[in-house]
Order: structure tokens, then C-alpha cells, then sequence
């Protein structure tokens, strides 16, 4: 059997993550976060306090970074010039400032570049936004994973619920705005792939999703 690249992209909590780890353990690939990325430039940033609109500032600290992705216990442990920073870069602050930093052309060239070398040697399941269109326009399957605005951000709910920091209404506006970002910004905005395969998971449990895509995978090897 061939290795094969799979690339996954859809709005924010459609379950990318979740679906992308899953798939990759069930095939022994290796899954790659690529919003954890952005993240980790954006975290960055605020700590440095540049603005991301400082395109100067921003890309000259992106092209300073070393980020690195292992596999762990529960995902994905991400690092930044050697700190552990998975759990930092899913704070609330990173996530209402990342679309703009993901809009930066120089950012993305950046790790656009970092994603291709780590998907040379195939048996990879890469998510994002642009991964089907721009990343790696090549992968033998593409899946564009949506819900509804209402289920993403049910689901989110869940998982912050614990925290209790913003309400589930509150949820719902901050997913539409950041979709509304990304799918708007000039440079790989999110976009379903012409040859992307749609799966809409508002009615589907992640165990489904995921035999589905891994019965998908399997036609392509
Ligand atoms: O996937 P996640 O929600 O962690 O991504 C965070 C943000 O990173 C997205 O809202 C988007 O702005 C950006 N992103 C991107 N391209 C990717 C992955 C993420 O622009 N391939």
C-alpha cells in the first residue's frame, strides 16, 4: 500500500483537529496542526507586543521563530524556540487575534513553506484552511469538514464550558467573524478544493467522520 497525503479543511470547530488526529492514528500517520502554527506566530507577537498590522515588526519575527511540532499524550504538543506553548496558544486572546496574523503574506509564505517539507515523504494528514487549495495542492484526498455556525460552536462550548469565560452566543459571533476573515483575506483564503470532497459532520458523531474518511483514504492508495 502507497502512502498517501490527506488534506482537511473547513471553518473553525468543525472538528478538523479531532477528525485529523484520529485518522492519522488509525493509518500510523502523522497528523500536522497547521492553525497551531499561525497560533504560535500570533502568541508570539502579542508577547513581543507587535501589533499585527506591523507588517515590518511581524514579519521579521515570524522569520525568527522555530516552531515545532510532537506528537503527545492528548494531540499535539507544540513549541516555540524550545518552550512548550499548546496550551498558551489556545487562549482566548490568540484566538481573537490569529486571522490577522494569518493574513500576512510573508507569515504564510513561511509556514506554508515549513508544511510542504513536512509532507514530502507522504503519510501525513495536514489540516487548515488552505491546505487542499494551496499547501499541498497535490494530496491524494482532500476533505473540506463543515457543521453549522450553531453546532461549531455548541462544540466549542463543551470543550470551554469548564472556564466559563464567554457565553455560547458569545461563541457563535467569534467563529462567524473568524470564518468571515479567513475566507475573506486576500492571500489562501478558505476555500473548498474543486476536488475536495464535502463532508458536513452537523448530524455525525467524530467516530463517523472518521471511518469515513479513512474508508476514502483507502480508495486513493
Ligand atoms: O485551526 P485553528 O482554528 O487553530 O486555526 C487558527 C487560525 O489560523 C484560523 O482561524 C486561520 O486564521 C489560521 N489558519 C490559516 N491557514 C491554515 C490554518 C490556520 O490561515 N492552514
Amino acid at each position: 500500500q502507497d502512502r498517501i497525503n490527506i488534506a482537511i479543511d473547513g471553518p473553525a470547530g468543525a472538528g478538523k483537529s479531532t477528525v485529523a488526529r484520529k485518522v492519522a492514528a488509525r493509518l500510523g500517520y502523522i497528523y500536522i496542526d497547521t492553525g497551531a502554527m499561525y497560533r504560535a506566530v500570533t502568541l508570539s507577537a502579542l508577547q513581543s507586543g507587535i501589533e499585527p498590522g506591523d507588517l515590518e515588526r511581524l514579519t521579521e519575527l515570524a522569520g525568527d521563530l522555530k516552531i515545532e511540532l510532537s506528537p503527545g499524550e492528548h494531540g499535539q504538543t507544540v513549541w516555540l524556540n524550545g518552550s512548550d506553548v499548546t496550551d498558551a496558544i489556545r487562549s482566548r486572546e490568540v484566538t481573537l487575534r490569529v486571522s490577522e496574523v494569518a493574513a500576512v503574506e510573508a507569515v504564510r509564505t513561511l509556514l506554508v513553506d515549513m508544511q510542504r517539507q513536512l509532507a514530502i515523504r507522504k503519510g501525513i494528514v495536514m489540516d487548515g484552511r488552505d491546505i487542499g487549495t494551496h499547501v499541498l495542492p497535490d494530496a491524494e484526498l482532500k476533505i473540506f469538514l463543515t457543521a453549522s455556525v450553531q453546532v461549531r460552536a455548541a462544540r466549542r462550548y463543551e470543550e470551554t464550558k469548564h472556564s466559563h469565560q464567554v457565553s455560547v452566543e458569545q461563541l457563535e459571533k467569534e467563529i462567524a467573524q473568524r470564518d468571515k476573515m479567513d475566507q475573506e483575506r486576500k492571500v489562501s483564503p478558505l476555500l473548498r478544493a474543486r476536488d475536495a470532497i464535502l463532508v458536513d459532520s452537523t448530524n455525525l458523531s467524530i467516530e463517523q467522520v472518521v471511518s469515513q474518511i479513512v474508508e476514502l483514504s483507502r480508495t486513493k492508495m
